[in-house]
């Protein structure tokens, strides 16, 4: 008996997904997650992006066949993201929020926050998906989301969170990397994993390689992630 609850406690909490899992997952950690939808009742999602968006042009292509989520709302920090492009497009609802003019850098993000909460709102969006979204989030913003909120993050974290995950990979001459999707906490890239997948690192890599290969495969990665958060194949604590 004894055995048997160590390895499931094993099981539950202590292995981490490297590819995506198979089975319903009890994650610790006060997140509420989103509602189950299916092809006919798809969740409501917003993309966040600030560059040049090819993750959100992947998962719009994804969405070409019915899914059981939509995106229905695209935000960038600013008004000239090159990524916007792709929501353009699309008839998707899209837009630019750049920083309001606020001195007080605190209440800058705080503000800037409360005008992308409002169109989140305004669009009745039940799932954030930061896709290349550089700014980090206030604990004020994530506790209203924590666990509607998810990440792709171009390391397989907990190695090399931050800004210059491919930069530090090289850096530390790993021969394999990756990506993570995670759920968003009030840290940098700490929230909980939901899926990793790797690739090789080889000698002849650089930035510029390394980040190429891996964005294709964060690419696979991320919308079937979203697939089974969707349907509810992931599951919380809080979320009973
Ligand atoms: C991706 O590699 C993602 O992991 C990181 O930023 C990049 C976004 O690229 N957070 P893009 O804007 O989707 O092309």
């Amino acid at each position: 008996m004894l055995n048997f609850s160590f390895e499931l406690i094993f099981i539950l909490f202590i292995t981490k997904p490297q590819t995506l899992p198979s089975y319903v997952e009890f994650m610790e950690g006060d997140y509420l997650l989103p509602r189950m939808a299916s092809i006919n009742t798809p969740l409501r999602i917003a993309v966040l992006i600030s560059g040049s968006g090819s993750g959100l042009n992947a998962l719009l292509n994804y969405q070409r066949i019915s899914r059981p989520h939509i995106t229905s709302l695209i935000v960038a920090d600013s008004e000239d993201a090159t990524g916007l492009e792709y929501g353009l497009k699309s008839n998707i609802k899209t837009i630019g929020i750049p920083l309001p003019h606020i001195s007080d850098k605190h209440q800058q993000r705080l503000m800037h926050e409360e005008l992308i909460n409002t169109e989140l709102i305004k669009s009745n969006i039940e799932l954030i998906v930061l896709s290349g979204y550089m700014r980090i989030l206030t604990p004020e913003f994530v506790v209203k989301w924590k666990g509607r909120i998810v990440n792709i993050h171009p390391s397989l974290l907990p190695k090399f969170p931050g800004a210059n995950a491919h930069r530090d990979a090289i850096k530390a001459k790993v021969t394999v990397s990756g990506c993570t999707v995670h759920l968003v906490d009030s840290g940098v890239d700490t929230g909980h994993i939901l899926a990793q997948k790797e690739i090789q690192v080889l000698p002849e890599d650089n930035i510029k390689t390394l980040q190429e290969k891996i964005k294709k495969i964060e690419h696979e990665l991320y919308p079937e992630v979203l697939d089974l958060l969707s349907i509810g194949k992931y599951h919380s604590k809080s979320s009973g």
